[in-house]
């Protein structure tokens, strides 16, 4: 079977595929019986196309990708929701298949990208949107279909595990950690998606989709960053046998499914605890499978550009079977999306609180009232002010919520603004 590509974008993954396809062309030849080959390279940078060799095949325009007979597949790798829209749809219009890295088109628009799939009788694959490198996206499609999966937690965002590993394992601050990923080109200038949450708020509602078959959206994710976190919170945690991690959750439950992105402490010995620097893992739990963990690379050219061409040769060995269409869409339910005040699990809340008098007892009362029964309180006057750490028994959201709000309304005691809040999963 000969399967011609058109390469968009050669970014550091498209020039991953590139090297994969010069390396590895005659592995796919021997062990798959299927010749890929390169038809058109498109790029802004023409300087790009001549480091790699491929003048010949170099254009700007996407549309003459598009609209090239030759060509079986796009590999989308511009990224993001502008361009890249219109390259995907266009060549499923073209009836092309598509293979993309897109986690920002999945996460956001991936029922429409199905439907078009459908219309246009051809596959989308986007094994590289979540996880890079690691072969997620293919078990949750097919190995683990037997299960119903009920639980997901993934470090899927590398850039931060690699600062949280250097706050916990070096005490560095926030803002040393963070110019230290930049400077080692984890972090981008402007950090937000990745520090705020939202990198892995788009992988997890990719893989919720998958998992519970429904349609969940990035923006139905509940998604809180790294930026309120101190080393002393990495020290109070490790006590209290806890790492710190930024964790994606989607779990099913009675009313439907729960996604949310925030920190969180993991017990020292469970197998997430200790996924440390850049690396992503995401633990799987299916009814039949039992607990599964995928550890491996999530970024980088090796990594995202080996999940890219693992699926374009998956693609090229079904055109070969004969197999027109597959991917239709996930969604066969629509589950809701459950509330964040519905969480019920045990919180880790610290106050930055006045050294007088009372402010313990003040806050103590405002988780008595609002229902939330407290295991332990512990102080520190390390840092200057009182840094109180209110550790709570299983409870509601919404009650703790209410304590917060309770304590920062009291005069002249919470003088911290708002707490640290890390939830503690068992
Ligand atoms: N910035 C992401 C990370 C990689 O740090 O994991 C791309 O999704």
């Amino acid at each position: 079977m000969t399967v011609k590509i058109g390469l968009v974008g050669t970014g550091t993954v498209g020039g991953g595929c590139l090297e994969i396809l010069a390396n590895h062309a005659e592995d796919f030849r021997v062990d798959y019986g299927v010749d890929i080959q390169l038809a058109g390279v498109c790029s802004r940078k023409p300087d790009k196309a001549r480091e790699y060799g491929v003048e010949h095949l170099f254009t700007t325009d996407y549309r003459d990708l598009v609209n090239n007979p030759d060509i079986d597949v796009i590999i989308e790798l511009i990224g993001g929701t502008g361009i890249a829209v219109d390259v995907i749809k266009e060549s499923m219009a073209a009836g092309k298949h598509v293979v993309t890295a897109n986690k920002a088109v999945m996460a956001t628009r991936g029922e429409e990208m199905f439907a078009l799939c459908r219309k246009h009788g051809v596959q989308l694959f986007f094994g590289a949107s979540v996880g890079g490198g690691i072969p997620i996206i293919g078990p949750m499609r097919h190995s683990l279909i037997a299960n119903k999966v009920s639980k997901i937690m993934g470090i899927v965002n590398g850039t931060t595990n690699f600062m949280l590993t250097r706050m916990n394992a070096d005490g560095l601050s926030y803002e040393a950690a963070l110019k230290e990923a930049q400077d080692l080109g984890y972090a981008e200038a402007d950090p937000t998606a990745d520090v705020d949450g939202f990198d892995a708020a788009a992988k997890i509602a990719i893989l919720a989709s998958l998992a519970f078959h429904t349609e969940v959206r990035m923006d139905d994710v509940y998604t809180e960053g790294i930026r309120h976190l101190a080393p002393f919170d990495f020290a109070l945690a490790h006590d209290m046998g806890y790492a710190v991690k930024l964790v994606a959750h989607a779990n099913l439950v009675d009313d439907g499914v729960f996604v949310r992105v925030h920190p969180t402490m993991l017990p020292l010995d469970h197998q997430m605890a200790s996924v440390n620097g850049v690396f992503n893992a995401i633990y799987v739990v299916g009814d039949s499978v039992g607990q599964t963990m995928f550890f491996g690379e999530g970024a980088g050219a090796g990594p995202a550009a080996s999940a890219v061409m693992g699926d374009v040769v998956e693609l090229a060995r079904r055109l070969g079977m004969g197999i027109p269409c597959i991917a239709g869409s996930p969604v066969k339910r629509d589950l809701s999306i459950v509330d964040m005040d519905e969480l019920e699990t045990k919180y880790y809340i610290r106050f930055q609180c006045a050294d007088v008098p009372g402010s313990l007892a003040a806050c103590a009362a405002e988780f008595a009232k609002a229902g939330v029964s407290v295991k332990s309180v512990s102080g520190s006057t390390k840092r200057g002010d009182v840094d109180l750490v209110f550790v709570t028994h299983t409870a509601k959201e919404a009650d703790i919520r209410t304590a917060i709000k309770g304590c920062l309304a009291l005069d002249g005691m919470v003088i911290g603004g708002f707490p640290v809040v890390i939830r503690v999963e068992e």
